[in-house]
């Protein structure tokens, strides 16, 4: 819940008084689970009984009031919340995954006992540092205890869960670096949600305008570059794409440009978003069921700007650069046409040959614009760009295409921190020949073979040589892989991703 207090103690947490306080055990082979002090005897005894191992996400609950010993803790119920063994093992980001899900259950504890607060005595984890282990501990309750609720007042009962209302973290040690990792996990958790929020909004309640406020407010909160491109000036500048995919509609199109700048100068990356608000396909129309999802088809818009929110209160050392080409993609007697060709802002003229591969339209004008204007060191687009990637992957990994290896490792690298996995498909110039066209430059679909890279192949034409790389979250954006703390509908795919990217950026960690 985005007003959920998070603060940390190094208070003593017995003596607190909380709905539910929860420490950690994790898991070690033939022997009791490992785990604090204060619940070491619970835990041995649980563990004798032959009822708690310390599995990931097995619970051992109880509730001292009723032991009515003195020196017990001040809470209602105390939580032993198993980590298993992972957090025990070499790999950071799996342990990381596993502090989120851990999260995600903690939430899910919180909604069925309806505590209004919890108390987490922080686990010390060997490898991972404090900082860390805090900060992937509240992304994971923040984002397990998301609920899309503004649309449901009336029949909404009073007993319905609101969310949480606070959190606090207890920490003896490192208070410092829990404090830094509470705050960062926060910001970054709060922004994945806004995306979520926004792509729930449904057609009538996000518009190209609703980008646009969003962005305008991120700027002035924080000082940082707003820009908007209204119609007027995108049939001036020569922006075909957006224009064309826009003719369907009532609703004007709108580049929206947020650009953060650090105050010693930096590289800049650039960031694109599909910010299609819904795609009914145009005169290529959709089939009618499920067309209600295509409401989500600007969650790759929803996931730069959110992560712009983030950039903008936690200002990295590297400039970043957000583009958001906004519109719906609608059928009516002024829409664009199969056959009819488009010339987009970089010359490149294009035949539309199906009006529903309007993606790469709207992207190829914000890429090669971004790029001519800012100038990036590198580029990354993401976009819920082919229904061929859910084929492809399913719902467990989002599809990654690129120009350049050591950006692609650099996001995969990204993609696997933040718990959002992406896995790369190739492009050459077999998959380059699909799209070409007898009467254009090219044509905007390649046929149902490699439909994925075929779009990749489209935006190729829009990126020149700047190092690029195009994620397709058509298949993770909403119905992403089940986790305690993705719950049903969009997952805020991206945000998380994007700002693991930055941070590495700025440490050099990969380049
Ligand atoms: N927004 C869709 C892609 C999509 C499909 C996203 C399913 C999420 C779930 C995109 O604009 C689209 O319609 N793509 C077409 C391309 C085709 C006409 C070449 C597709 O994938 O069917
Ligand atoms: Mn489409
Ligand atoms: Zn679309």
């Amino acid at each position: 819940m985005e007003t959920t207090r998070v603060t940390t103690t190094d208070k003593d947490v017995e003596s607190l008084e909380t709905d539910l306080l929860v420490y950690f055990a994790t898991q070690v082979k033939d022997k009791a689970p490992k785990c604090d002090k204060a619940v070491a005897a619970q835990v041995k005894k649980a563990f004798n009984l032959g009822d708690f191992k310390g599995k990931q996400g097995e619970q051992l609950f109880y509730y001292p009031a009723v032991l009515g010993k003195k020196k017990q803790p001040n809470a209602k119920r105390v939580l032993v919340l198993g980590l298993g063994k992972v957090a025990s093992e070499e790999d950071r980001a799996m342990g990381c995954e596993c502090l989120r899900e851990a999260g995600g259950h903690l939430a899910k504890v919180c909604e069925k006992i309806q505590a209004k607060e919890m108390i987490i005595s922080l686990p010390l984890l060997d490898i991972l540092g404090a900082d860390k282990t805090a900060a992937s501990l509240i992304e994971g309750v923040l984002l397990g205890d998301y609920r899309f609720t503004k649309y449901k007042k009336v029949t909404r009962k009073k007993t319905d869960y609101p969310g949480l209302g606070a959190v606090k973290f207890a920490a003896t040690s490192s208070v410092k670096l829990v404090r830094r990792g509470v705050l960062q996990g926060k910001i970054w958790a709060q922004a994945a949600c806004a995306a979520r929020d926004m792509a729930h909004e449904p057609g009538n309640g996000w518009t190209s305008a609703d980008f646009a406020a969003f962005a305008k407010d991120i700027a002035k909160r924080h000082g940082l570059d707003y820009r908007c491109i209204e119609k007027k000036e995108m049939e001036k500048l020569g922006m075909g794409g957006i224009l064309a995919v826009n003719q369907g509609s009532v609703i004007p199109p709108r580049m929206v440009i947020l650009e953060y700048q650090p105050a010693k100068k930096s590289e800049t990356i650039l960031l694109v978003g599909k910010g299609l608000t819904f795609d009914s396909g145009g005169i290529s129309l959709k089939p009618g069921a499920g067309m209600e999802d295509m409401k989500y088809d600007m969650c790759g818009g929803a996931a730069v700007l959110a992560a712009m929110q983030a950039v903008a209160e936690e200002k990295p050392s590297v400039g970043v650069v957000a583009i958001i080409p906004a519109t719906d993609n609608m059928p009516s007697g002024s829409a664009v046409r199969p056959g009819d060709i488009i010339r987009h802002y970089n010359r490149v003229t294009a035949e539309i040959i199906n009006t529903d591969a309007e993606g790469r339209m709207i992207l190829g004008d914000a890429l090669a614009y971004g790029i001519e204007t800012y100038k990036p060191d590198c580029v990354v687009d993401v976009a819920t760009l082919t229904g061929a990637v859910v084929i492809g992957l399913g719902h467990h990994y989002s599809g990654l295409i690129s120009n350049n290896d050591t950006l692609a490792l650099c996001l995969e690298e990204a993609g696997k921190q933040a718990g959002e996995p992406i896995w790369r498909l190739p492009l050459n110039k077999h998959y380059k020949k699909q799209i070409e066209s007898k009467v254009a430059d090219i044509k905007n679909i390649g046929g149902k073979a490699g439909g994925t890279i075929t779009a990749a192949a489209y935006l190729s034409n829009f990126v020149g040589k700047t190092p690029w790389a195009h994620l397709d979250i058509a298949g993770t954006a909403w119905d992403f892989t089940e986790k305690a703390y993705i719950p049903k509908g969009p997952s805020g795919i991206g945000v998380r991703t994007f700002l693991t990217l930055i941070r590495n950026w700025e440490t050099g960690k990969l380049k």
